[in-house]
């Protein structure tokens, strides 16, 4: 991936947010009472103001109310690429902690990213704790003689990407899982698939691996709640991680929609379980999603098993389209979900202010180790 360095913009003269120059908004509280529509205004005049110095991202999850403001919306890879092609100063990551933090391993030394709630987790990533995930790698190595590479989801913490740096392993997206995972058996025999245990069971057994040579590390079992027969019979070792929102899908609502709707697809997120992945017409990554959608023809009927906020804007730009969930019972991701247009407004108020909040920052060891994991994923391409 090129990464130039550019020089940084320079600051303009005098930046005018009528807001900030009352004193008002520096602190989070005075934010929490203003209703989102009257927000609009004070954002795209925050934008306006900083120019050029702040790109801001989103999330294909993210609501449409922060979304809107966005300079570009898309995959977390996607997304931390092109804002360190830009010139920005402060990336403003509406999305989710790991994606700020890979941002902040991908972006050029002047950039610094900006996260606009703290709180915005995500529940797979916070599954692998680095601390399980080298006990797991420690056990591995005693046992000895078995040759595994870590393949790790894009969607996990820095410190897990730079272990996986660290131990001869690669990054992979849900797009290119598969690629990723024959290159490691081309230096390994087994793989220790991180942190999504259904990314890397429908990975795998497309590519011709059966079930049973796949088996389950439990971090919180000992020895990952396997026998050492089990873990040496094991090509891949799947982390038991999963994504809350995506794992509700369950095979009975593709049963169900295809009853209410015939001739209608079924196209799954490959974080959604085995089972329903199984029964679907067509699995995709967000953008692999909204691509398939968008080049169907008119009057095609899908159901989606990903996050709401994606379904609904799929239905929105595809009006003749009939795009449903896949769940009649709405799936948000609830730590995405949590940036909202007073979060972007407080940490956009305070740069024009000249103020950083919120800054996600990775530590120059991690960052290292980290860049060497995706860089392998990124010469694969
Ligand atoms: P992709 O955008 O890589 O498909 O990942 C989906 C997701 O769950 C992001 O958190
Ligand atoms: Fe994490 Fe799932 Fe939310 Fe993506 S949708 S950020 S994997 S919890």
């Amino acid at each position: 991936m090129p990464l130039t360095t550019l020089e940084p913009l320079k600051q303009p003269e005098t930046i005018r947010v009528p807001e900030v120059e009352k004193g008002v908004g520096c602190n989070f509280s005075d934010y929490l009472l203003v209703p989102d529509t009257s927000l609009d205004e004070r954002n795209a005049a925050a934008k306006r103001a900083l120019g050029e110095r702040a790109v801001i991202l989103g999330h294909h999850y993210q609501r449409d109310e922060v979304v809107k403001f966005a300079d570009f919306r898309g995959d977390s890879l996607k997304l931390s690429q092109q804002a360190a092609q830009t010139r920005a100063e402060f990336i403003v990551f509406c999305g989710v902690h790991f994606m700020a933090e890979s941002a902040d391993i991908l972006c050029q030394p002047h950039q610094q990213v900006i996260l606009p709630d703290l709180n915005a987790g995500c529940s797979m990533a916070d599954m692998a704790d680095i601390g399980q995930v080298e006990d797991c790698w420690d056990t591995l190595e005693q046992i000895g003689d078995l040759r595994a590479i870590p393949v790790t989801y894009m969607n996990s913490t820095a410190a897990i990407k730079a272990f996986t740096g660290r131990n001869g392993g690669s990054i992979c997206t849900s797009s290119n899982a598969a690629k990723v995972m024959q290159w490691a058996f081309t230096r390994g025999e087994r793989v220790l698939f991180l942190p999504d245990e259904h990314l890397g069971r429908n990975t795998a057994y497309r590519m011709g691996i059966p079930l049973e040579e796949m088996a389950v590390w439990d971090p919180h079992r000992a020895r990952g709640g396997l026998t050492e027969g089990e873990i040496r019979r094991a090509r891949v070792l799947l982390w038991k991680g999963y994504c809350s929102v995506h794992q509700r899908f369950l095979p009975e609502h593709v049963d169900r929609v295809r009853r209410e709707h015939p001739g209608l697809r079924v196209i799954a997120h490959p974080e959604c379980r085995w089972e329903v992945c199984e029964k679907a017409d067509a699995l995709g990554s967000t953008e692999g999603i909204i691509k398939q959608v968008a080049a169907s023809p008119a009057g095609s009927q899908w159901a989606v098993a990903t996050e709401i906020h994606l379904v609904n804007r799929l239905a929105k730009e595809n009006p003749d389209k009939l795009v449903i969930s896949l769940d009649p019972n709405v799936c948000v991701c609830t730590t995405m979900f949590r940036i909202a247009p007073q979060h972007l407004c407080w940490v956009l108020e305070n740069l024009v202010a000249g103020q950083v909040v919120n800054r996600i920052e990775v530590s120059d060891d991690t960052r290292r180790w980290a860049r060497v994991a995706l860089e392998r994923m990124l010469s694969l391409a």
